[in-house]
């Protein structure tokens, strides 16, 4: 699936396709104001410019030109004014033909994903029995009419993903309403579009369009790598990991700040422990935690001495952090 460059002018669904056209119409107009305007200006500094025995002519008032230069605009400005307004109808009827519904809570800075209890053959509830959650990526099916309700848990923030079109602010306190489609499969990159604090700038978001005979599967992998997580044992282990030396050198996005020792927010994703032992899996994580030395003797890391079952289930809670 191609990444596409965040661009309104290709569109890739049809909220876009709405805006774009107005997007070109206002652009056309802006380069012909400015030839106008430009060369009215460049042509008169050649002609009426200073020279031996020229004067400038003086003169005050001109109705013709006073009249141009206001109803042209106001012409202008009411037509995009029309078209917008036109446009906006379509855009914010969120509801009519809207196939699923899904939650997004914006706070700084990231934006979180609710999908509902189900959809079609695919199902959302975890083991918990709550409702799939997600950060950063959004998954959706393509040719979907989905709505997104959006809400906020501290400032104003703003959902823009302009291939696909739209943009709704994220107001505390109340939902806002904004469609998303994609009519082809595809990565389709978002911005918060409005300025929230520090964090703005990386306050991204992912719109991934899965083609509909795969959007199931894709949602039953996402419930199996949250459910796993959500397991007991994980959470022993992650409990384990936080209170034992393990915190005191890692850090773990949300539960550890340890510097000492290399991050471990995305350790399931790695190519490999330590720059020694590939790939990352259960086998070659408990061989590393049993014994560090014996694999890569420069290791700062010590021999812990922690028997087979907390390991284990330290492991368990590390294949989690992908
Ligand atoms: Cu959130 Cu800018």
């Amino acid at each position: 699936m191609p990444v596409l460059p965040p661009w309104m002018s290709d569109p890739a669904g049809p909220a876009a396709r709405e805006i774009a056209p107005l997007y070109w119409i206002m652009f056309a107009a802006a380069v012909v104001v400015l030839a106008i305007v430009d060369g009215a200006l460049i042509y008169a500094g050649i002609k009426y410019r200073e020279r031996p025995g020229v004067a400038a002519k003086q003169f005050h008032g001109h109705n013709l030109l006073e009249l141009a230069w206001t109803v042209i605009p106001t012409i202008m400005v009411v037509t995009f004014s029309i078209l917008s307004f036109q446009r906006l109808l379509v855009l914010n009827d969120v509801d009519s033909g809207a196939e699923m519904t899904i939650k997004i809570h914006a706070r700084q800075w990231t934006f979180q994903f609710e999908y509902p209890q189900s959809f079609g053959d695919a199902r959302f509830v975890t083991r918990d029995g709550k409702s799939l959650t997600g950060e950063q990526e959004l998954h959706i099916p393509v040719n979907t009419k989905v709505k997104l309700e959006i809400t906020s848990e501290d400032v104003i923030h703003s959902v823009w993903i302009p291939n696909l079109g739209g943009k709704k602010d994220a107001v505390p306190g109340r939902v806002t309403g904004l469609s998303l489609e994609a009519d082809r499969p595809g990565t389709y990159k978002g911005q918060c579009f409005e300025f929230c604090g520090d964090g703005h700038a990386d306050m991204l978001l992912v719109v991934v369009a899965h083609p509909k005979s795969e959007y199931a599967a894709w949602a039953q992998e996402a419930v199996a790598r949250r459910d796993r997580f959500l397991d007991p044992e994980t959470q022993r282990g992650a409990e384990l990991f936080r209170t034992l030396a393990c915190s005191g050198c890692h850090k773990v996005q949300g539960l550890t700040g340890g510097t000492v020792g290399p991050e471990l927010t995305h350790i399931a994703s790695k190519a490999n422990i330590a720059g020694v032992l590939s790939p990352v899996n259960e086998e070659n994580l408990k061989r590393w935690i049993n014994d560090p030395l014996s694999v890569k003797p420069t290791t700062q890391m010590p021999k812990l001495g922690y028997d087979a079952e907390t390991i284990d289930a330290i492991v368990k809670f590390l294949l989690t952090l992908e």
